[in-house]
């Protein structure tokens, strides 16, 4: 099931916050619906929010009704909105700036159908090197699970949170499709329930072995030896290798490295942000209280009136990973700077 699909002058949004109850669909006709569908986690997920941003960006210059010369000042004011939607994933910045790039590009373009051509295809070119990314990291991932595996994983960092596939649930497809004996063990991931509502729902869907557990089980699992492996995704991983992803995740990072369990991220280059020298620096995005209060914005858990704290995402210190799994290899968090683009013309000459 794709998380979204253009439509031609329009984007056709599955509403993950509806899932797995409902199936339903918003279809996006402006960039200010987009804006809407990311800050509501209609879509989420790192890779997907860069995807949806794309074409947001495309649908405000759709909507663009001025001259050729208005077009960069209003494309800037789209631009805005679509980048205030989340704070954390570095994803919506970087393709974002891919658009705002392309629009550049095309400054001795006079006729405006052309212009928002281009826009469509970088759009869709986003999406698409998304997939191919995640076909990538769930080859290199493979050569790290064992034949016989016991996985733990966090949220979503599946089909449904990036172009499809995967990142972290794309190397357990791949290694289910290169014939290992697989079995996820999945955290439900409160307070949104990413890994019971998604993680859960699409390994079922494709017949791969999953057990659900609660949060705060996952360290009973691991003292029992029954984990052999935990990944997890990224939703932005500072130069130094600290990696930001859902709330908890630090916490199975210390876990494993108590039980001498393989820690390992999986995200694509674009996930991470050479600009920041440590995770101190990613911001963290706060979200609603009622996210905590009330389960599935259904059922009521806390007492009215109380002080509630829901900070979205936590920083894994770059000791607790054992690698990162790129579309370009896997590296120690050490070994990142080998993919930083400066680095590389500096020490190796263009090359890893
Ligand atoms: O708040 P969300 O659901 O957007 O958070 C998503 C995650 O933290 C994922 O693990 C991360 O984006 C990796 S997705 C390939």
């Amino acid at each position: 099931m794709k998380s979204i699909e253009w439509l031609g002058n329009s984007l056709k949004i599955l509403d993950q916050s509806k899932l797995p109850v409902e199936t339903v669909y918003r279809n996006a006709l402006s960039y200010k619906d987009v804006a809407e569908a990311i800050e509501h986690m209609e879509v989420r997920g790192a890779p997907a929010i860069g995807a949806a941003a794309a074409y947001g960006f495309v649908l405000g210059a759709l909507e663009y009704s001025g001259n050729r010369e208005g077009l960069t000042s209003f494309m800037d004011m789209v631009q805005d909105r679509l980048a205030v939607t989340r704070p954390t994933a570095v994803n919506l910045f970087w393709a974002l700036r891919r658009m705002e790039d392309r629009l550049r590009e095309c400054w001795d373009v006079d006729d405006l159908d052309d212009v928002r051509q281009v826009l469509i295809e970088e759009a869709g070119r986003i999406a698409e090197d998304d997939r191919r990314m995640n076909r990538l990291i769930g080859e290199y991932g493979n050569e790290i699970v064992p034949e016989k595996a016991n996985i733990l994983t966090h949220c979503n960092a599946g089909s449904l949170a990036t172009g499809g596939y995967g990142t972290a649930l794309g190397v357990i497809r791949a290694a289910k499709e290169a014939g290992k004996k697989v079995h996820v063990f999945v955290d439900e991931t409160r307070p949104v329930l990413q890994g019971s509502r998604l993680t859960a729902w699409e390994l079922k869907e494709d017949n791969i072995p999953v057990t659900l557990i609660t949060d705060n089980m996952a360290g009973y699992f691991m003292a029992k030896g029954i984990i052999s492996l935990c990944l997890v995704g990224a939703d932005r991983v500072a130069a130094n290798g600290d990696v930001a992803n859902k709330i908890g995740t630090y916490s199975v990072a210390i876990l494993a490295k108590e039980h001498g369990i393989p820690f390992y991220v999986a995200a694509p280059t674009s996930t991470i942000d050479f600009s920041l020298s440590t995770g101190e620096k990613i911001p963290i995005e706060e979200r609603p209280s009622t996210e905590v209060s009330c389960v599935v914005g259904k059922v009521n858990v806390a007492p009215p009136g109380i002080s509630i704290a829901n900070p979205a995402f936590d920083i894994t210190p770059a000791r607790y990973i054992t690698g990162i799994i790129t579309e370009k290899g896997i590296f120690t968090p050490k070994r990142l700077s080998l993919l930083n683009k400066k680095t590389l013309s500096r020490r190796n000459h263009g090359k890893i």
